[in-house]
């Protein structure tokens, strides 16, 4: 079976930290954001067709280099052709059920659960639904009593909602959806849903956790999210951690650490600094960045080789 994974965005949310590596490797508690995805996909999963534009380069060498378990293809978009665009772009991969990926979502969907459910109701696509208080930034759903999708509503205004469901961004499609989806720029969400709703297009909801880690805040949420599910880990041996004061759920890999307040929620990349009297809350470090004598970060991202000068406070900063 084949997974899809969107994988071409610009990612302009995370700048300036996508200037120089493409969203899908930055870095979340230890593993790009796209392993996320890609590592509990069910083992009859045995190709991962990534459909990318932006920075590809990158990518390609990411998965030369690091051996995932299942083949790789990267395909390739001249320009973005949207969501839709991108599948269709991808056809000739596709000619069994597939499973297809917004490449930003980190979540506890249940895949196996998924596809027996749509299998069992034969439908062109099945789309996991996520529920939310304010569903006004999202794509809305409404379901009839068989879990049969019946309206989509793009981005309500306030109070607006059909429902409080929401495109969660992971679908099973049968091939005949990319006979639906015309050439050039198509978006997935407004341009094809609202045309196959005849053809039986299911919703799956699912409890857990879900999160779009597309922006500095929903990729800080996402690294809360994991760290609550999975817990601490720090680096052995503990000795390295002396005068250092740990809060809360943390993920430190950083092999050079004077003593400063760590947490909650961080995550330290192996070969990232920490200097001493340096406070870090609510923030990811990568690998190179610097974080000077006393400085303060918080609900910050701090990109590869960064410097946070001594003294320095960073708040709701991507810095690179
Ligand atoms: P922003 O520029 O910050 O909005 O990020 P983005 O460009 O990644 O857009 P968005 O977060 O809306 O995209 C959701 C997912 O779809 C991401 O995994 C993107 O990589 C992917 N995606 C968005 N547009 C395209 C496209 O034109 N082609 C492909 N292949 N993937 C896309």
């Amino acid at each position: 079976m084949k997974a899809l994974i969107l994988a071409g965005g610009l990612g302009t949310r995370l700048r300036p930290l996508t200037f120089s590596m493409p969203k899908p490797v930055v870095p979340l508690l230890g593993r790009p954001l796209i392993r996320h995805l890609i590592d509990p996909l069910p083992d009859e999963v045995d190709t991962v067709i990534l459909a990318v534009s932006y920075m590809k380069d990158y990518l390609e060498t990411y998965f030369q280099e690091n051996d995932v378990g299942r083949e790789i293809v990267l395909v390739n978009e001249d320009q973005p052709l949207g969501t839709g665009g991108a599948l269709k772009n991808v056809s000739k991969w596709l000619d069994d059920t597939f499973f297809a990926f917004n490449g930003d979502v980190i979540c506890s969907l249940d895949l196996d659960s998924m596809l027996a459910s749509h299998r069992s109701r034969r439908g062109i696509g099945t789309m996991a639904l996520w529920t939310v208080d304010d569903p006004s930034a999202f794509g809305v759903v409404a379901a009839d009593d068989s879990g049969r999708i019946t309206t989509f509503q793009e981005k309500p205004a306030p109070g607006e909602a059909i429902s409080n469901s929401i495109n969660a961004g992971a679908y099973i499609f049968e091939p005949e959806l990319l006979d639906h989806i015309p050439e050039g720029v198509v978006s997935l969400e407004r341009e094809v849903f609202p045309h196959v709703l005849h053809r039986g297009l299911y919703g799956f909801a699912f409890e857990g956790f879900w999160v779009d880690a597309g922006t500095r805040e929903s990729f800080l949420r996402a690294q809360r999210t994991l760290l609550d599910v999975k817990g601490s880990t720090v680096p052995c041996p503990a000795r390295r951690l002396a005068g250092v004061r740990l809060t809360g759920s943390n993920m430190i890999e950083a092999t050079h650490l004077e003593p400063s307040e760590i947490g909650p929620n961080v995550y330290l990349e192996k070969g990232a600094e920490v200097r001493r009297g340096a406070k870090i809350s609510d923030s990811m470090v990568m690998a190179g960045a610097v974080i000077g004598r006393d400085a303060v970060v918080s609900g910050s991202m701090i990109g590869p080789g960064a410097v946070v000068e001594d003294g320095a406070v960073v708040t709701g900063t991507i810095l690179a």
